[in-house]
C-alpha cells in the first residue's frame, strides 16, 4: 500500500498526493498527461483570459480531448475565474466551467477521467450548484485562510493554499506557504493542498507536517523532459535561476511571478510610463508570455516561475520524479518518526 494515500488521494482517486497545478495561458497538456499517468493529477490549463469565449472554449475542449488521449487516469481543468467592474463573472471564465461540464456530459470516457476542476483568482458562486452537480471534485485556491473559510462554507471539497512564493498570479496581500498552510489546515476541515515552493521528498514531507495532504507545483512540472508543449530554453532558464533572479510584476488580476529579463523590465517601464491602455497591456503580456513558451524568446518574452526555480537545479522524467518524490517524503517522515536525521532529497 502507498504510504501517503490519504482522503485527498481516494476523493481525486489518484494514487500520490501531488498535483501538476494549471498553468494558462501556456498548453500544459503534455505535463498533464504525463503527471497523471505517474500517479498523481495532472491539471489542463486554460488557453488565455483574452480568448473569445467561443475560440477559448473550443480551444479548452480540444485540451481536455487531448490529455483524455493521452492517459486513462484522472485529471483536472483549471479556471481562473474573473469579474468585471460591476461584479459579474467575466464570459471567457463562464464559458470555461461551462466547457468543462459539457465535455464530461458529452463522453463517458472523459466524464470518469476528468474528476475534478480548480478555479482560481476569484470564487465561482454562482455556478458552485452546477459544479456540484455536475459530480466535479471543486478544488478552490486561495492565498488567505478568509477566503479558505468562505470557499469551504460554499462547499467546495479541497483548498489550494497558495503561498506568495508561486510562480504565476500571486497574491496582492502577501502571505508564504510555511504560515498561511497551517493557518488553512487548523481553520477548514476540507482536504488542503500546499502550492508555491514545492520542488521534491522534502517539500511534500514539510507540507504534510504543515496539516497538508498534497502539493501543487507549477514551477517544477516546466523542468520535465514530458514537457513538450514549452520551448526547452524556458526550462533550461529555470534550471539557471538562482535566487533574487524573480521578480513580482503587475498582471490580469493583481502580481504576477517570474524570472526577470528584458521582457519583464520592459513591461515595469510600460506600466510606469503608462503608454498602453490597461487592454493593450493585458495583451501585450499574453503575447509575451506564449512568445517565451513557444519560440523560447527568455530574453524579450515574459517568463511566469516561482521563487522555487532557484532550487531546480535539472530537467526531470516526471515519469520517475512523481513516485520518486512521494517514496523520499514517506521515507522522510518515517526517519523523522524513528528520530534519526533525514538524507538528501530527490
Ligand atoms: C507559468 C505559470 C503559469 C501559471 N498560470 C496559472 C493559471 O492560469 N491559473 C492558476 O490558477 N495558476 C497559475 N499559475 C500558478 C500555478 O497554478 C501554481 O499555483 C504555482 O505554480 C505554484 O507555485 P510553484 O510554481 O512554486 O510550484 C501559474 C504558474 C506558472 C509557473
Amino acid at each position: 500500500m502507498n504510504t501517503l494515500s490519504n482522503r485527498l488521494t481516494e476523493l481525486l482517486g489518484i494514487e500520490h498526493p501531488i498535483i501538476q497545478e494549471g498553468m494558462g495561458p501556456y498548453k500544459t497538456n503534455s505535463i498533464a498527461a504525463a503527471v497523471s499517468a505517474a500517479g498523481g493529477l495532472g491539471t489542463v490549463s486554460m488557453p488565455g483570459m483574452t480568448k473569445d469565449p467561443a475560440v477559448g472554449s473550443r480551444l479548452l475542449r480540444e485540451s481536455i480531448a487531448e490529455v483524455a488521449g493521452l492517459t486513462d487516469r484522472p485529471f483536472a481543468v483549471n479556471v481562473p475565474v474573473g469579474r468585471d467592474d460591476s461584479g459579474t463573472v467575466l464570459p471567457v471564465s463562464e464559458a470555461y466551467i461551462r466547457a468543462v461540464i459539457e465535455a464530461r456530459r458529452e463522453d463517458s470516457a472523459v466524464e470518469r477521467q476528468l474528476v475534478a476542476l480548480t478555479t482560481s483568482a476569484g470564487f465561482p458562486g454562482e455556478f458552485r450548484a452546477m459544479i456540484r452537480d455536475a459530480g466535479l471534485v471543486h478544488m478552490h485556491k486561495v492565498g488567505a485562510t478568509r477566503h479558505a473559510q468562505k470557499a469551504e462554507e460554499q462547499g467546495v471539497d479541497v483548498v489550494i493554499a497558495s503561498g506568495y512564493e508561486m510562480g504565476g498570479h500571486t497574491h496582492a496581500s502577501p502571505v508564504h506557504t510555511f504560515v498561511l498552510v497551517p493557518n488553512v489546515a487548523e481553520t477548514v476541515s476540507v482536504p488542503v493542498v500546499l502550492s508555491g515552493g514545492a520542488r521534491d521528498g522534502r517539500t511534500l514531507a514539510a507540507a504534510l507536517a504543515l496539516g497538508a495532504s498534497g502539493v501543487a507545483m507549477g514551477t517544477r512540472f516546466i523542468a520535465t523532459h514530458e514537457n513538450t508543449d514549452w520551448h526547452p530554453a524556458y526550462a533550461q532558464r529555470i534550471v539557471d535561476a538562482r535566487e533574487g533572479d524573480d521578480v513580482v510584476f503587475p498582471a490580469v488580476y493583481g502580481p504576477a511571478r517570474g524570472l526577470r529579463n528584458a521582457g519583464v523590465e520592459r513591461l515595469l517601464e510600460i506600466v510606469r510610463t503608462n503608454e498602453m491602455t490597461s487592454d493593450e497591456l493585458i495583451r501585450w503580456k499574453d503575447e509575451g508570455l506564449i512568445r517565451a513558451q513557444e519560440t523560447g524568446d527568455v530574453e524579450n518574452g515574459i517568463m511566469a516561475a516561482g521563487q522555487v526555480s532557484s532550487g531546480i537545479r535539472e530537467i526531470v522524467s516526471i515519469a520517475e520524479f512523481v513516485p520518486r518524490m512521494a517514496a523520499e517524503a514517506a521515507a522522510l517522515l518515517q526517519r523523522l518518526a524513528a528520530g534519526s536525521q533525514p538524507a538528501a532529497a530527490v
